[in-house]
């Protein structure tokens, strides 16, 4: 099971308020992001009215804001961490936005029978997830994804990614020699790289989004 390391948890565990009943837990980077995601994302959502499941939902603040604004979507948050599904079950209590009750699954293994009550999917996303966990939480999330994505359905990640050795900005670089000092598995991945493992699994690139602060955002569209 790969757990967070003590300085991830500090940045994902900060609770909103002080209050001991309150699990909603929240991120400065959330306030930072929100606003450049949701451009980047409409283009792929705003004509959707089915099912998005989300992988390391985190805080879940992502989650809630994305429904907030396509409220027609089914929404699906998930992570490894109870903690982080608590929090994002907190955030989406009372909105009455269309969120399911949020799922605790490990990406890296077989997790599509988890989700499969809820029939086919037409977008899977995750932000900020593939840097700080082994590369096979990018293999199960291609192959798991075939399973339950309609065809022509798209795989999203966010985050910051190296092409090859190269990094889009020294920021990129420290913070990545960081994680592989934190945790040999983690850091930052080749876009090319991932590319060459969706082909596997049978998923095209489609198209690659600069973000701000050296962010990127790569889609995926399911061929069959
Ligand atoms: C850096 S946080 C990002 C959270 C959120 N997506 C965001 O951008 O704010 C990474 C999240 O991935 C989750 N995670 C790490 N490894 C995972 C795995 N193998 N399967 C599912 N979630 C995982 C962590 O528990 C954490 O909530």
């Amino acid at each position: 099971m790969i757990k967070p390391t003590s300085s991830h948890a500090k940045n994902y565990r900060r609770t909103l308020n002080d209050s001991k009943n309150d699990p909603r837990l929240t991120t400065d980077v959330f306030y930072r992001n929100k606003d450049p995601i949701v451009k980047a994302l409409t283009p792929y959502l705003e004509e959707l009215d089915g099912q998005v499941l989300e992988i390391g939902s985190g805080t879940g603040q992502h989650l809630i804001n994305l429904a907030q604004k396509f409220p027609n979507i089914t929404w699906q948050g998930s992570d490894l961490d109870e903690i982080h599904c608590k929090s994002t079950d907190a955030w989406a209590k009372d909105q009455s936005l269309n969120i399911l009750k949020t799922l605790k699954l490990d990406a890296s293994t077989d997790w599509a029978n988890t989700v499969e009550h809820l029939k086919e999917f037409d977008l899977i996303f995750s932000m900020n997830v593939i840097h700080i966990a082994p590369i096979s939480v990018i293999n199960g999330f291609f192959e798991n994804a075939n399973q339950i994505l309609k065809k022509g359905g798209l795989t999203i990640f966010y985050g910051p990614f190296k092409k090859g050795n190269n990094y889009h900005g020294e920021g990129n670089k420290i913070f990545d020699q960081k994680l592989k000092r934190e945790n040999p598995n983690w850091g930052l991945r080749c876009m090319n790289n991932i590319i060459k493992l969706a082909k596997v699994t049978d998923f095209l690139h489609y198209k690659t989004i600069e973000m701000p602060a050296n962010n990127h955002v790569l889609v995926f569209k399911k061929l069959n």
